[in-house]
């Protein structure tokens, strides 16, 4: 029998977020989940082998508890659904505002990069982090009943796909407004959100869906979601230029990262 996974209580005058993370819906078609009619080519996988945009239920790769840095998710692969991290603890830990929960790998670098950005005037803080499966299909059924499935699919991912299922992710927001980051025009924009465009990195952290970069990750822009790949890893993945998803994919998830 496997060990219970450890949780801190959530406080409850924390319980604000809304059911996801995730932008209105930019003004670029939406993306379809069912296959193109037979007449029309299929988007092909490109020469590196980044299997195109497409929505599948394939398990990922690596989906051990230590795996936590290398585990592919994307609209393609999963995690099973009784997937918990062993150890969860609060984003207080941090320093920052308690009610959401993270693993604790993540604790060190997470504090030591908002000390910083609050000492370069752009003080972040924490509007989302670990989600389990029940309530990322809670997320996405939420945009599926607002927003229709095709723009659901663009903002939020299906249960077991997400990033956040994993205690390694977060949405950010500026300490300064309890503003959700996706009320804004571009959060990417504002101080705290330039501030983690360029720094975060250095702490560990890397913008899972950047700008221009939507055919590859297959979501739409968000400035606010980051996942933490600790500080080698992250340096390596910045210094490529590529998105996550394709560094993993090429790294340690296809038959030729072996
Ligand atoms: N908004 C991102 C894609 C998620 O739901 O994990
Ligand atoms: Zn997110």
């Amino acid at each position: 029998m496997e060990p219970r996974p450890t949780r801190e209580p959530r406080p409850r005058e924390t319980l604000d977020p809304p059911p996801s993370d995730g932008p209105p819906p930019s003004g670029e078609p939406p993306p379809s989940d069912r296959p193109p009619p037979s007449d029309e080519p299929r988007p092909s996988d490109d020469g590196g082998g980044l299997p195109a945009c497409r929505y599948r239920d394939l398990p990922t790769r690596h989906a051990g508890q230590d795996d936590w840095a290398i585990t592919l998710l994307d609209t393609i692969y999963r995690l099973p659904s009784d997937f918990v991290p062993d150890h969860l603890v609060s984003t207080a830990r941090a320093g920052l505002q308690a009610g959401y929960e993270i693993r604790p790998e993540v604790v060190d670098d997470l504090r030591a990069m908002a000390q910083a950005a609050e000492a370069d005037g752009a003080p972040i803080a924490v509007r989302w982090a670990y989600r389990s499966y029940g309530e990322q299909a809670g997320a996405f059924a939420y945009w599926e009943r607002v927003r229709g499935r095709a723009a659901a699919l663009r903002i939020s991912a299906r249960p077991g796909h997400s990033e956040h299922q994993l205690g390694t992710a977060i949405d950010f927001r500026s300490a300064d407004s309890l503003k959700p980051p996706w009320g804004y025009e571009d959060w990417g924009t504002t101080p705290a959100g330039r501030w983690m465009a360029r720094e975060s990195w250095r702490y560990g952290f890397i913008l899972s869906f950047p700008r221009g970069m939507e055919e590859e990750t297959c979501y739409a822009y968000e400035p606010w979601h980051f996942r933490y790949m600790g500080r080698d890893l992250a340096s390596r993945i910045h210094e490529s230029g590529v998105s996550i998803r394709r560094y993993l994919w090429e790294h340690f998830h296809s038959a030729s990262s072996d």
